[in-house]
């Protein structure tokens, strides 16, 4: 009888963490999708934004970067942090936080850490078109629901990183596309043909992807360009040692990011 409680409490709980963790589908719409009129146009103007962010926004990006240097193809690719789906999502809790923050927050919190910036204003046409994108690219995805391929994919979290290591898979494998010092490789006309992954050019110290275990799923997943899931989990956690903690911008306002606890341990002080 009482195993039979268990059994039954059990399954109950199954069930419960089966509709927790339901995922959508990963589906971006088709560009035929995209309405005429104003919403349209806000639609592939936000899109603009995010693909050419330093060109287009020079008062708000303090590097290189654009937003889709990381959130790769316009943010239609999976374990690459995809837009996708989002829109549904926030309000979230974020522990960094230690709030629950808007989709409009979460997109400034790049802006400030990720491109080294400043914030757009909230109500501006820019983050208006910017969700707008967002609200079109998450369209069959139900509410509330995070989609397959949501952040970036899975790693090793039991593994221990080897700097030295890194700096080897670093220069056999990163720096035909992003230099020996980690500068890219510039555009003339402008922005960065290959983006540097550190100096004053690139993200700052209290971006995610100057977290090691953070930046070793997105290489894992994604690099060398075109060639994701070719690392060993541990070449991607030895190279993303070594790389984030290259010189880069400091970011003072990390000082108070998750003011109720819960710092992971690759989180930068
Ligand atoms: C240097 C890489 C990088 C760049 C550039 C970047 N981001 Fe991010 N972004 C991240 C990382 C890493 C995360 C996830 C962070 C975490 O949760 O630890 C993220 C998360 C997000 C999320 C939340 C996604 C989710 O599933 O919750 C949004 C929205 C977002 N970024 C928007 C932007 C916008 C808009 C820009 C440009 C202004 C931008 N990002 C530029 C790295 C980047
Ligand atoms: C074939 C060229 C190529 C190789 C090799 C390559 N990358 Fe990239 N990488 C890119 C490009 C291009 C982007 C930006 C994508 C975009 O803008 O669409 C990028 C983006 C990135 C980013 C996010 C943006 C930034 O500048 O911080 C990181 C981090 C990164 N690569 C790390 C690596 C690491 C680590 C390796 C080696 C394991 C590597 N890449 C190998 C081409 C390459």
């Amino acid at each position: 009888m009482f195993n039979m409680m268990k059994l039954a409490v059990f399954t109950g709980a199954a069930i419960l963490a089966g509709q927790v963790c339901a995922q959508a589908a990963f589906s971006p719409p088709p560009e035929s999708s995209i309405p005429a009129g104003p919403k349209g146009i806000a639609i592939q103007e936000g899109r603009k934004l995010l693909t050419e962010t330093h060109q287009r926004l020079p008062n708000n990006v303090g590097n290189g970067l654009n937003c889709t240097s990381c959130h790769l193809a316009g943010g239609t690719t999976p374990n690459a942090s995809p837009w996708v789906g989002i829109w549904g999502i926030f309000p979230e809790y974020r522990s960094r936080s230690g709030k629950l923050i808007s989709l409009q927050e979460r997109v400034n919190d790049c802006f400030e850490r990720s491109m080294n910036g400043k914030p757009l204003p909230i109500a501006s046409t820019e983050m208006n078109n910017i969700l707008a994108y967002m609200q079109w690219l998450s369209t069959d995805v139900p509410t509330g629901m995070s989609v397959k391929g949501r952040g970036f994919g899975p790693l090793d979290q039991k593994l221990v990183a080897d700097a030295g290591k890194g700096k080897d898979v670093y220069a056999s494998k990163c720096a035909s596309c992003h230099g020996a010092e980690g500068a890219g490789i510039k555009n003339p006309a402008g922005g960065y043909f290959f983006p540097p992954v550190w100096g004053m050019d690139s993200f700052n110290d209290g971006a995610g992807m100057a977290r090691t275990y953070t930046a070793a799923a997105f290489v894992k997943h994604n690099m060398p360009l075109g060639q994701g899931g070719t690392l060993t989990d541990q070449e991607a956690l030895d190279v993303a040692e070594y790389f984030t903690h290259q010189p880069r911008p400091i970011y003072p306002g990390k000082a108070g990011d998750w003011p109720k606890g819960g710092k992971p341990k690759d989180a930068r002080s």
